[in-house]
């Protein structure tokens, strides 16, 4: 694959770069600028050879499907891109950075031909376009004919064939224009690969798996299993477990559709699925005056169970040590997902309890916290720095893991 440090001669050349500026934003106030920051290798590398960089990105979701033209309307304005321009601005003073709020036509090719040696142009949302989740050829075709050069840095979205991501390098390959991966890219494709393609010198490798449902990581459930020595799992889809081994899980979540699947899971794993041994449980999720929050073991064999009327909302005291055990000892470690409601203070220990753990095999192995909300974890708690690498893609490193090292939007460039 060509990568940005391959590109030369960029002076007045027009590149167009893929980048994933979706970020957590509410009424113009950015949330967090890690994906913005994440980027500015690879925008800078560009800008400093006098390239006239164009940055497109989608931001939020907008559903289509929705038959009232308002609510459309109301999506796209919740999900524009303007401020994100400003944030940028500010974290690149050396240049400037122009904003186009036009995706396609006449104006949005002025805003290109506005742009001077240097300068950057941020796009709006890509996602104001309908035919962008389609990747609409006729509408790739025309983002493709903005530019002479393609880098994509949006590690966050390379599991998303759309037309900004994989349909434009397409038409630029086509064309016979050079696509390249960014900084950005090769840092998160590197150390993904390596969680894939694991070595003896990694081993023991093990996973953590938190989140909501079962569901949504039967298929890296299964990949990991297949490649770990130990998988542990928190968060809200260890009810689902639990009740598959027939215990009572009380008002926990549970997939009822999922306990086939949890059931075969546990017997193949022989053993290397490991299960929480007790829970942080609570008679109300939502945080009031004198609600009722206790340990309670899970340990079924020992007639553990979760109360009706209580709900288990993080990993429990012995099962945060027995996890921290398993841990000491791996050489290799993929997390994906918090153990426990993290958001809330009362069910933060568990997850608090695994960075820890990362923290101390900080030199001694190869840790990679998988994006999403277990990265939005560790940098709450201070543990970034702990981390080989913490990725700026949930969807996207997980999709790495589920397809042994593809995404469409890098499987492109290759
Ligand atoms: C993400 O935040 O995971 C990426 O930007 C992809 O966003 P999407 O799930 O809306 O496609």
């Amino acid at each position: 694959m060509l990568t940005v440090e391959d590109l030369k001669n960029l002076q007045g050349k027009k590149v167009y770069v893929r980048v994933d500026f979706n970020v957590p934003q509410k009424d113009g106030v950015i949330r967090d600028n890690n994906r913005i920051v994440a980027a500015l290798p690879t925008i800078r590398a560009l800008t400093k050879q006098g390239a006239r960089v164009i940055l497109m990105s989608h931001l939020g979701k907008i559903k289509w499907k929705e038959p009232d033209p308002a609510k459309i309307e109301a999506m796209k304005k919740a999900n524009d891109m303007a401020p994100v321009a400003k944030a940028l601005q500010e974290l690149v003073p050396e240049t400037h950075v122009a904003f186009c709020p036009a995706t396609r036509g006449a104006a949005l090719q002025e805003a290109v031909a506005a742009l001077k040696d240097g300068e950057i142009l941020l796009v709006q949302n890509t996602r104001y376009e309908k035919g962008e989740e389609k990747n609409d050829p006729e509408l790739a075709k025309e983002w493709a004919s903005l530019a002479d050069v393609f880098v994509m840095d949006a590690f966050g979205s390379a599991h998303r064939a759309h037309a900004s991501t994989v349909g434009v390098p397409e038409a630029m390959k086509a064309e016979g224009k050079p696509v390249a991966v960014g900084y950005l890219m090769i840092k998160e494709v590197e150390n993904l690969t390596r969680c894939v393609e694991v070595k003896d010198s990694d081993r023991p490798y093990v996973a953590i798996l938190g989140g909501f449902k079962v569901s949504d990581k039967i298929k890296v459930i299964d990949s990991l299993l297949k490649k770990c020595d130990y998988v542990l799992i928190g968060g809200a889809m260890s009810y689902t477990f639990k009740k598959a081994m027939g215990m009572n899980v009380g008002n926990s979540p549970v997939e009822e559709d999922q306990l086939d699947y949890a059931r075969k899971c546990i017997y193949e794993a022989k053993g290397r699925l490991i299960l929480p041994t007790d829970a942080v449980v609570t008679d109300s999720f939502e945080p009031k005056e004198g609600r009722n929050i206790k340990v309670v073991s899970t340990i079924i064999e020992r007639g553990g169970y979760i109360p009706d009327g209580f709900e288990g909302c993080d990993i429990g005291p012995e099962t945060a040590e027995f996890y921290q055990s398993i841990l000491a000892k791996a050489k290799m470690v993929f997390w994906n997902g918090p153990v426990g409601v993290f958001e809330q203070e009362d069910f933060q220990a568990g997850t608090k309890a695994i960075c820890e753990a990362i923290r101390g095999l900080k030199g001694k192995a190869f840790t990679v916290c998988g994006g999403g909300d277990s990265a939005s974890a560790v940098k709450q708690f201070g543990y970034k720095a702990d981390f080989s690498h913490v990725s700026t893609g949930g969807g996207a490193s997980l999709e790495m893991i589920e397809n042994d090292g593809h995404l469409p939007g890098v499987d492109v460039l290759r």
